[in-house]
């Protein structure tokens, strides 16, 4: 990136929190604005105001026009209890009957109306990208793409107001947010010209090359048909099925395979518009190009174990993430970027074809050039209104920013639309408020289901002389979008360029790139997925596949799963490795970041002292103590021996041993085996080992070193801050977590080498 924002490290902000710059923030989670009262309140009054990170839509008429309306006027008001017409209720809690015992009468309006609405209140799930989590934010250009677009919010300084979804791809509504797969990253961008979505991914490539695909590989990797399992996985026979017979899958398929398709969180996430656009600046010149995200505080993973158990442990673990580290004001940020292309007629760049959508280009062959900074800083106060009934669609595009012949984009430029016809019930759902263009809007569009508009005049077609001839076309100068007239000439074919017809060579290239841990966690993916599959047949298939990446990676998947390697193939491509794909290796802010403390009553000033230098350092300390309440007396629990797993820190600081608490019951409790003689607390002794087990920076002073032991965590293993004092310990603990995982604990084979 050319351009960048410094990023304090956190032990810089807790030099300056000591100092007195920054203030500590609170433990995030805290359900309202206000905390309830013990007994049930019974004095009318008003509802009570979101939380001070949430925010709804901005406040803009069904036509695009800023009301000016503060957003409580859009949620409900008024003190009491009424129905859908504002009329006052005494009663909801019991039918109108004929007598205490009924019957129940049919005249009960407000009984039909409540469970009416109720019966209604669930709309079709996306077909694709069902679960997900959302942000408002703010995204401010820096002006260094006006020399290849004119689009508005591109321009210096320009600060447009955009709305974030992230998702998964394959899963229900309801499923995990840990499991392996894409992730949607999807950016609705209300800009002064219109709304402009970018709809990519956290992958810059994808399965499949023609849209007319698509139903296949999303049947495929879905569900099996007759039994409708498995749940938001690849891991089994029609998803390997179709990626050994559409080898064009390969490279999307090994970037699911790396730690890409299990990320620590959204806020840790690559984004990609994967197509390569086409750019039009005020002159009317062209230029090609692909657009990224690039998160601030890196690209992370979880460990395979840590996603699984996640799953269980908590299933909204990503979303909660998002919530928590917004809540705390750990904004997320991520700076846009573009890499550019001369629009030449071939649309090849380096023997790269640009109209692929399999393909990448190398950020060594085309650096991504910084040109604007995206920061999510308000949570939504509403999930339905705004997460659920967001409609993004790659066809929303603005003046400077036009579409390829990529044939993938094509088929999304009619599905969107389509979709949410079905989805969102009706024609109108640019009128909802989250989809709402704040750009005035007069497309002579009339009627169908849940309009909102109330239209005036009489002539909505063009020309018109009854309404005085509006609205009128624009030209070009008055901000109108022009399609670029490129030429276009051929033969009509159901056929793709010959250019299609390399599946590995980029595979390759991004094998190559993995630093030896990454590998080991490729190959044992792979061999997780296929081993999952029944079908012999289906495994044997892709170890040809896989035989086309890499002998190793090859012998070793056959290894696991137990099969014969396959004959090698053709002499393999040498592609020119780029080490921009690799994950690791650097150190990143760690900010929003989530450190468990445990401690027992014993322990207090000094955990307090030390919590409180985490709040400073911008991160979430949570306190774990063999029970709630107050630690002695004075130090609130966030979690209980109970409560707390592993798989929800990213560093575990030991205040000290804690002995058994008087839960520890191995038949109450799975986690407690130990019994109640070992010297440490038997859930403690978990949580310590899951953590070393997963690379996880652990710190401990006191009589840590006790339970650190206990937990069968060698002395010398790498990544332990054990020191005299918490505070050393943990600055210690914080260097570790920088560089995301302590890797050294994960020793790589000498052939991956
Ligand atoms: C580069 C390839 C693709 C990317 C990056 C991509 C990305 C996305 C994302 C991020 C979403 C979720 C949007 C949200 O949060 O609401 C989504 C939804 C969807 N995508 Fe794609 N997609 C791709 C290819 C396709 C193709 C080829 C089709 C169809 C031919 C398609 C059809 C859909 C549909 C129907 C939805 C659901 C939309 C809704 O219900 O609002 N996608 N896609």
């Amino acid at each position: 990136m050319e351009r960048s924002h410094p990023v304090k490290s956190t032990v810089d902000k807790i030099i300056d929190a000591v100092a007195g710059d920054e203030k500590p923030g609170e433990i995030p989670g805290v359900p309202n604005s206000e905390p309830p009262s013990l007994e049930e309140p019974t004095e009318p009054r008003e509802p009570l105001p979101p939380k001070p990170d949430q925010e709804g839509p901005d406040t803009f008429s069904p036509t695009g026009q800023p009301t000016g309306a503060p957003q409580a006027q859009m949620a409900q008001g008024g003190a009491h209890l009424t129905t859908a017409q504002g009329l006052r209720l005494r009663d909801t809690d019991h039918s109108l009957k004929a007598g205490p015992r009924g019957p129940v009468l049919l005249q009960d309006h407000h009984l039909r109306e409540k469970v009416m609405h109720f019966d209604h209140e669930r709309i079709p799930e996306r077909v694709v990208h069902a679960r997900g989590a959302g942000a408002h934010g703010i995204f401010r250009a820096y002006g260094t793409a006006a020399n290849v677009t004119r689009a508005a919010f591109l321009a210096e300084d320009a600060q447009t107001p955009v709305f974030v979804r992230f998702s998964t791809v394959i899963g229900s509504r309801g499923s995990a947010d840990t499991v392996r797969d894409t992730r949607g990253f999807a950016t609705k961008f209300y800009t002064s010209e219109g709304v402009f979505d970018l709809v990519g991914n956290n992958m810059p490539v994808f399965f499949i090359q023609d849209a007319i695909k698509f139903p296949d590989v999303i049947h495929a990797a879905k569900w099996h048909p007759d039994r409708e399992i498995p749940q938001a996985q690849t891991a089994h026979d029609t998803f390997w099925d179709f990626v050994g017979l559409h080898t064009e899958a390969t490279h999307h398929t090994i970037w699911n395979m790396s730690g890409r398709g299990i990320p620590r969180s959204y806020r840790m996430m690559e984004g990609f518009g994967v197509h390569t656009f086409r750019l039009v600046n005020a002159q009317g010149e062209t230029t090609l190009a692909k657009f990224h995200w690039k998160p601030k505080l890196g690209v992370h993973s979880l460990v395979w174990e840590e996603a699984q158990l996640l799953n269980g442990v908590d299933p909204d673990f990503h979303r909660r993430d998002l919530f928590d580290a917004i809540e705390a004001g750990a904004f997320p940020e991520w700076e846009l970027g573009i890499q550019v292309f001369p629009d030449t007629p071939d649309q090849m760049f380096e023997g790269i074809d640009l109209l692929d959508s399999t393909k990448i280009v190398p950020e060594e062959l085309a650096p991504v050039q910084a040109i604007g900074l995206l920061t999510l800083n308000a949570n939504t106060s509403n999930f339905f209104a705004e997460t659920e009934q967001v409609a993004f669609h790659v066809g929303h595009l603005v003046p400077g920013i036009d579409v390829t012949d990529d044939p993938l984009l094509a088929g999304r430029l009619f599905s969107y639309l389509d979709t949410q016809i079905t989805r969102l019930a009706g024609p109108n759902f640019a009128q909802i408020p989250i989809n709402r263009t704040h750009a005035p809007v007069n497309d002579m569009q009339r009627d169908g289901f849940h309009q909102t508009a109330v239209h005036r005049g009489v002539a909505p077609y063009r020309p018109n002389s009854l309404d005085g001839g509006c609205p009128f076309t624009a030209g070009a100068g008055e901000g109108a979008f022009v399609e670029v007239p490129v030429e276009v000439s051929g033969r009509k074919v159901r056929e793709a360029p010959a250019s299609y017809a390399d599946h590995f060579s980029q595979p390759r290239l991004f094998w190559l790139s993995m630093s030896p841990v990454e590998r080991e966690h490729i190959i044992a993916a792979y061999t997780f997925e296929l081993g999952k599959c029944y079908e012999q047949a289906i495994k044997e298939r892709y170890l040809k596949v896989l035989a086309n990446i890499d002998p190793v990676l090859c012998e070793k998947v056959a290894e696991g799963l137990g099969l014969p390697v396959p004959e090698a193939p053709e002499p393999l491509a040498e592609p020119t490795p780029s080490p921009a794909l690799s994950m690791i290796g650097k150190t990143w802010p760690t900010d929003g970041r989530l450190v468990g403390i445990i401690a027992a009553d014993g322990d207090v000033a000094e955990v307090e002292a030390i919590r409180q230098a985490v709040l400073e350092g911008g991160m979430t300390p949570l306190i774990i103590a063999p029970t709630g309440g107050m630690l002695g007396g004075t130090l609130p629990v966030q979690r209980t021996f109970v409560t707390a797993r592993s798989v929800e820190f990213d560093a575990l600081l030991v205040a000290s041993a804690p002995p058994p608490g008087n839960d520890a019951y191995g038949a109450r409790d799975a986690k407690a085996g130990g019994g109640t003689d070992a010297p440490v607390d038997p859930r403690v002794l978990l949580l310590i080992n899951e953590t070393y087990r997963h690379a996880k920076p652990i710190g401990g002073w006191g009589t840590a070193a006790q339970a650190i032991s206990q937990a069968g965590v060698p002395p010398q293993a790498p990544g332990l801050a054990i020191a005299e004092d918490g505070m050393t310990a943990l600055e210690e603990t914080l260097r570790l977590l920088a560089a995301h995982r302590v890797w050294d604990r994960f020793p790589a084979a000498a052939s991956l080498a």
